[in-house]
């Protein structure tokens, strides 16, 4: 073996874990306070592929729900342009500066899905964005009434898999090692986000999903630290589940509604809530939300949907995911009357009335009809 390459390697690695220790003791320290602003600015990020499609009808139903904020003044809806794979291709950056700054200027945003290229060193802006804006938790909700299924999962978001996914080393033509980076701030704050969301809401359990019989020291500490703060929450309890019989479970009607709130490092979150969204009618019905101590992001679960754009579909697209993304914001920014209201007529349109439906192609609804459907239902 080539001693040389394999030293380049480890200093590659060293360099690595320096950087991660020091975010790690960051971690500990940090404590960003929320602001708080007399004006709510609701950035809107159109992205690519069918995201103008069902940003430019989210935009429409926040217009119609804030009429009244907007004309005072309270609320700014503000169109942040730029995050395209053009743009970011050729800027050679995942979010272009100027795109990053006007972000930071928002109190929260509201994105479309943006494409991430294959291989090469170009980081998903989604990526980006939450370890830039430092949204820890990912939280997505999964409702089936007729099964008594309420399901909501706290995806950790900024670290796992993902912290050094596009930082991978590599002895071509032999071999290539990927990272999983787990630490014990960044697990208990998405730990206590979960416990504080169960206590909150009447919850009795948490299930901790993992793969700690094999990935033993990151979803064995993950594991470890959800026990810690689960001590502080008499009454919930923790239960410890791997994701491969999790993944099963949620596919088993005899024992699926009892699950209540699950936390979950990042790749099994993103994983597993593609399945319950599925589940739930497709990726195209669920809404998620990005939090972190100061910023917040809201957006579908789904991506581009380049397949529907290249087959002239893109006008079909489902902007249910949007909408509940929207009834997310709503609720976050502290217009929960709002969020009921667009609630109950999701509720109408999905479930209980659905005279119009979109299929995602030419048999079903556009964007646009269906989006009106919901407007009057407002
Ligand atoms: C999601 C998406 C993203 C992820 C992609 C677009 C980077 O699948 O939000 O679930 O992997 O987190
Ligand atoms: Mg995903």
């Amino acid at each position: 073996m080539d001693d040389k390459r394999i030293d380049a390697l480890c200093e590659q690695f060293r360099a690595l874990l320096t950087e991660q220790a020091a975010r790690a003791e960051k971690l500990n320290s940090d404590t960003a306070p929320q602001e708080n602003r007399e004006k709510t600015v609701i950035g809107i990020v159109s992205g690519d592929g069918i995201g103008p499609i069902i940003i430019r009808e989210a935009k429409r139903l926040l217009e119609r729900l804030l009429k009244e904020e907007i004309a005072a003044g309270r609320i700014e809806l503000r169109e942040i342009d730029g995050l395209t794979i053009e743009n970011r291709l050729a800027k050679g950056k995942s979010i272009p500066e100027d795109v990053l700054a006007a972000i930071r200027e928002c109190t929260v945003l509201l994105k479309g899905p943006t494409e991430t290229p294959k291989g090469g060193t170009m980081e998903s802006a989604n990526v980006s964005l939450r370890r830039e804006l430092d949204l820890y938790a990912n939280v997505r909700p999964v409702r089936i009434e007729k099964e008594g299924i309420d399901w909501i999962f706290f995806r950790e978001n900024t670290e796992g898999e993902y912290t050094l996914g596009s930082r991978g080393i590599e002895l071509p033509g032999l071999l290539a090692m990927d990272f999983k980076v787990i630490t014990d701030a960044g697990t208990r704050r998405i730990a206590k986000a979960a416990f504080d969301y169960a206590k909150e809401n009447g919850k009795k359990s948490v299930s901790i999903v993992t793969k700690a019989n094999i990935m033993k020291k990151t979803d064995g500490k993950f594991s470890e630290i959800c026990h810690e703060v689960a001590k502080d929450y008499p009454g919930i309890e923790a239960e410890d589940w791997y994701i491969d019989i999790m993944t099963a479970n949620l596919v088993n009607p005899a024992i699926r509604s009892r699950f209540e709130v699950f936390v979950l490092p990042n790749l099994y979150g993103d994983i597993i809530t593609d399945e319950a969204a599925q589940l739930q009618g497709g990726v195209g019905t669920a809404g998620s939300a990005n939090l972190g101590a100061r910023y917040a992001m809201f957006e579908a679960i789904h991506g581009t949907a380049p397949r529907m754009i290249e087959e002239g579909l893109g006008e079909y697209a489902n902007p249910s995911s949007i909408f509940n993304a929207c009834e997310m914001l709503l609720r976050h920014i502290g217009e929960t009357a709002k969020a009921d209201r667009l609630r109950a007529a999701m509720e109408a349109c999905t479930v209980s009335e659905k005279a119009v439906a979109v299929t995602g192609d030419k048999t079903g609804a556009t964007t646009r009809e269906f989006a009106d459907y919901v407007l009057s239902k407002l």
